[in-house]
C-alpha cells in the first residue's frame, strides 16, 4: 500500500476538473494545485501591458518579461488557494471571461509553458498532490499513479460556467460563454505544445450525469485502487 500518490486530473475547459481536483486533495490531505491559474495569471500580466488582444500577441514580449513574473498561490479563508502575481493577490481578476478569451493563446507559448510547468513540477514533489490542467498526466506528472481525463456535454459546461460566473456578479451571455469554451477546447487541442490529450493509461470519468458528491466518490474509488495497487 502507497502512502501518498500523485493524482493528475485533465480535461476540457469547464468540465468540473478544479471543482473535483479541490474536494480530493480536501478529502486526502492533499496539496491541490490548479495550473490553469498559473497560465490566467501569465495572461493577466500580458493583458495588463496591451501585449495580447484579440487580434495580436506580442510573443516577444511576453517571452522577455517571463523573469519578471512571480507566480505563487496563498490559502484563502474557505481553505482553497489563491493566485497571486508578483505578490498581488489576482484570484478573481483572473476569472473573467476577458482572461478567459485570451488565456489558450499565451498557454500555447513553448516558453511560458516550460517556465510553468518547472514550477509545478516542484510544487509535486513530495507527491500527495492533485493537480489539474491540460497536461498533467501526459507532460508534468507522466508517471502519476493516477490519471483522470474529465468530461462531460459541452452544453452541460457552458451552462456550468455560466452559471459560475452569473453567481460572481459577471454580466456575460451564455452564448459567449458557449463560444468561449469551444474556440479554448479547439486551442487546447491543437496547439503544437503539450496538446490537451487523453493519455492511454487516463481514466475517462464524464460527470454530465453526475453532481458533484457523486464524481467524488468515483474518483475516490479510482484513489483507492491506485493506492493499492
Ligand atoms: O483550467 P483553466 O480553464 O483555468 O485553464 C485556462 C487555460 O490555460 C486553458 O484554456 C488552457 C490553458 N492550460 C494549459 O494549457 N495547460 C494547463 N496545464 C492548464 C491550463
Amino acid at each position: 500500500m502507497k502512502d501518498k500518490i500523485t493524482i493528475a486530473i485533465d480535461g476540457w475547459s469547464s468540465c468540473g476538473k478544479s471543482t473535483l481536483a479541490k474536494a480530493l486533495a480536501k478529502s486526502l490531505n492533499y496539496i491541490y494545485v490548479d495550473s490553469g491559474a498559473m497560465y490566467r495569471g501569465v495572461t493577466l500580466y500580458a493583458l495588463r501591458k496591451g501585449w495580447v488582444g484579440e487580434n495580436a500577441i506580442d510573443q516577444e514580449e511576453i517571452v522577455r518579461s517571463l523573469n519578471h513574473i512571480s507566480i505563487s498561490f496563498e490559502q484563502n479563508k474557505n481553505g482553497t488557494p489563491d493566485l497571486l502575481l508578483n505578490g498581488e493577490n489576482v484570484e478573481s481578476k483572473i476569472r473573467t471571461l476577458e482572461v478567459s478569451n485570451q488565456v489558450s493563446k499565451v498557454a500555447a507559448i513553448k516558453e511560458v509553458r516550460t517556465f510553468l510547468v518547472d514550477q509545478q513540477r516542484k510544487m509535486g514533489e513530495e507527491g500527495g498532490v492533485v493537480m489539474d490542467g491540460r497536461d498533467i498526466g501526459s507532460v508534468v506528472f507522466p508517471n502519476a499513479e493516477l490519471k483522470l481525463f474529465v468530461t462531460a456535454d459541452p452544453d452541460i459546461r457552458a451552462k456550468r460556467r455560466f452559471d459560475e460566473l452569473v453567481s460572481k456578479g459577471q454580466d456575460v451571455e451564455l452564448a459567449d460563454v458557449r463560444k468561449n469554451l469551444k474556440e479554448r477546447d479547439h486551442l487546447d487541442t491543437t496547439r503544437d505544445e503539450s496538446p490537451l490529450i487523453q493519455t492511454e493509461d487516463a481514466i475517462i470519468l464524464d460527470n454530465s450525469n453526475l453532481d458533484q458528491s457523486e464524481q467524488l466518490e468515483v474518483a475516490l474509488d479510482h484513489v483507492k485502487n491506485a493506492l493499492a495497487s
